[in-house]
């Protein structure tokens, strides 16, 4: 089913609130629409938006790309973004990340064998001088998590776990 079919009224309501000309400033919202159903943006939705506003299916996978919270396969239901751009890494985000993934059995950017947390390295969370930390994006929404331990993490982790599973 295409995004079209599936949520006319939405895109109408998102094309509403900027100038024809401008359709292409619909990109974002489109994709946050296209990601509520099953957790990622597919090949087939890139390219409907990339047709619905007007640019090219490779600037939609750029944008896809570049933002942390667009994702373009299915992962876990929760995603652990550890941020480990320069300040964090000075205060320990490398080792948090990797002894963190090890616990898991893991490596940075897998996902655990019962498809429930998938951990990642990100870039800057604006959370600079609270490293480690990692934002988690869950059926629920995001969430924060700073001047973590590995134990806390995990314990966040096991009980997240059970309410997603
Ligand atoms: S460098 Fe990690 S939050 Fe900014």
């Amino acid at each position: 089913m295409t995004l079209r079919e599936k949520y006319p009224e939405q895109i109408q309501k998102i094309f509403a609130k900027y100038p024809p000309e401008r359709k292409q400033s619909a990109v974002m919202p489109l994709l946050h629409l296209a990601q509520l159903g099953k957790g990622f943006i597919d090949r087939h939705d890139m390219l409907e938006i990339a047709e619905l506003c007007g640019i090219t299916e490779t600037d939609v996978a750029e944008i896809v790309g570049f933002y942390t919270l667009y994702h373009d396969k299915p992962e876990g239901k929760l995603r652990i973004q550890v941020c480990t751009d320069i300040a964090c890494a000075l205060r320990g985000a490398d080792q948090f990340l990797a002894q963190l993934c090890e616990r898991l059995g893991i490596q940075p950017g897998e996902t655990t064998p019962d498809g429930l947390v998938t951990v990642e390295a990100v870039m800057c969370l604006a959370a600079c001088n609270k490293a480690p930390m990692f934002q988690v994006q869950g059926p629920d929404g995001i969430s924060y998590h700073e001047n973590m331990t590995v134990e806390k993490a995990l314990e966040f982790i096991e009980t997240a776990r059970k309410e997603v599973k």
